[in-house]
């Protein structure tokens, strides 16, 4: 499903102004959910297929090992309930369900304020359909991840939670969070939950979120810091092979910092950290 209205701020191409526009397809409550979009500035057409529109093509944007495994089949169904839904739990050593990080990245990214919110490597949509949930009709949550088979699960999860929350449903795209397809401005705010440590390049992509938000949009991010025991970090070492990388406090800081933000003081959480910054 991508909501029509968002059509309107999707940019592949940096020539286009306009947008997209719809050639044909089906819609459901203002969301296309499926169909071809065309790009009036490049001829070029997308499909809205699976529920999402597939802005990436035969281009797979995987820049690292760690990448790969999310294109796995059958990925994308085990992924909340075998490690999702216990991950942080896990990872600081005290009960965390997901209900508490939620609510944490919500009031970093100040979703009480309204307004269109953008999930960046959103995986299976955890965060997306929750903060669409918290929206409600103050606003839209776009999803975007560079895999299939993740969008794919994303969209039959958020189908099944519009059930229980009066139809609210998220958009999600294919696309590639180092060159966002999207005009500047757009976001009161991003979120990203645990894809700034997978990132190829997550400098850029904090340059590139802080060029879609609007002056004063937030962005909220979870990931993972360095380990300080042996056994920890030699896991780390493990999994960097693999392309994920783990950061010391200051450099999440000095990151956001760079990339055109004002980062709050972080939330730390034995291997986890919140970080929440400002647009300059
Ligand atoms: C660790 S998972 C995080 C998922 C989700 N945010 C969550 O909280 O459950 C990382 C996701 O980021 C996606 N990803 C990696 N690089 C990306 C990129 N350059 N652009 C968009 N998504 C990307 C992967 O496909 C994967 O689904």
């Amino acid at each position: 499903m991508y909501d029509r209205g968002l059509l309107r701020i999707t940019r592949p191409s940096p020539a286009g102004s306009e947008g997209l526009e719809l050639l044909e397809g089906t819609e459901l409550d203002g969301s296309v959910t499926s169909g071809l979009v065309l790009d009036p500035a490049t001829g070029r057409t997308y499909p809205v297929k699976d529920g999402y529109l597939d802005l990436l093509g035969r281009r797979t944007g995987v820049r690292n090992v760690a990448n790969l495994t999310n294109f796995l089949p059958g990925a994308g169904p085990v992924y909340e309930p075998l490690w999702r839904s216990r991950s942080l739990t896990l990872l600081t050593g005290e009960k965390f369900p997901n209900d508490r990080e939620i609510g944490i990245i919500a009031d970093l990214a100040r979703v009480d304020r309204g307004g269109l919110y953008l999930d960046l490597g959103c995986s299976t949509g955890l965060y997306t359909r929750s903060l669409a949930a918290k929206l409600g009709g103050r606003g839209k949550v776009l999803g975007i991840d560079i895999a299939p088979t993740m969008l794919k699960e994303a969209v039959q999860r958020a189908k099944r939670t519009a059930k229980r929350t009066m139809g609210v449903f998220p958009s999600f795209a294919r696309a590639d969070a180092e060159n966002l397809p999207f005009m500047d401005g757009a976001f009161a705010g991003a979120v990203c939950g645990g894809t700034l440590n997978e990132f190829g390049d997550p400098a850029r992509v904090l340059r590139e979120a802080q060029r879609m938000l609007e002056p004063g949009g937030r962005v909220a991010v979870m990931g993972l810091l360095e380990a300080k025991t042996q056994r920890g970090r030699r896991v780390q070492r493990l999994l960097s092979a693999g392309g994920l990388r783990f950061f010391e406090p200051e450099e999440v800081t000095s990151l956001l910092d760079h990339a055109g933000f004002e980062p709050d003081p972080l939330r730390k959480d034995n291997l986890i950290f919140f970080a929440g910054a400002s647009r300059c």
